[in-house]
């Protein structure tokens, strides 16, 4: 894990990584975990779910979000995703999205291995010029 990690980083980071073990990923064999903590503190975990229909799969960020909404709580203060190989496990361009909807332009997105945190990111970074529910105001 990254040496300097704050304690609420490293309790996202294991949620996340706890979130990896569960994946059910019979078909890409690779296993990705996400975690995000709500307003309250909370954090809210979830893993890939994928499925015999390829395209119904879910993305763990997908699942991590649908926990956070079970649980009341519709505002995201920092994510992590955790994902395994050479490259970095980055949200794919959906959840991208997805986190948007829920996020701050300013809200860290850390991106991280089994061995911690790789690289950091905020949601303006990872989606720029980006369309929110502010958007829809008219
Ligand atoms: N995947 C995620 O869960 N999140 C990402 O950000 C990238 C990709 C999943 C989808 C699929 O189950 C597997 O990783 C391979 O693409």
């Amino acid at each position: 894990m990254t040496a300097s990690m704050t304690p609420a980083l490293t309790a996202l980071f294991e949620a996340a990584r706890a979130a990896q073990e569960r994946a059910y990923v019979p078909y890409s064999k690779f296993r990705v975990g996400a975690a995000v903590r709500s307003a309250s503190g909370a954090i809210h975990a979830g893993c890939n779910v994928e499925n015999a229909a390829y395209p119904v799969g879910n993305c763990a960020e997908a699942s991590a979000i649908a926990a956070m909404i079970m649980a009341g709580e519709t505002t995201i203060i920092e994510a992590l995703v955790v994902g395994d190989g050479t490259g970095l496990c980055t949200p794919c361009g959906g959840c991208r999205q997805r986190l948007r909807e829920f996020a701050a332009l300013t809200t860290p997105v850390h991106v991280a291995d089994r061995g911690g945190i790789r690289r950091s990111f905020t949601v303006d970074e990872l989606l720029p010029a980006s369309f929110g529910p502010d958007n829809l105001a008219s």
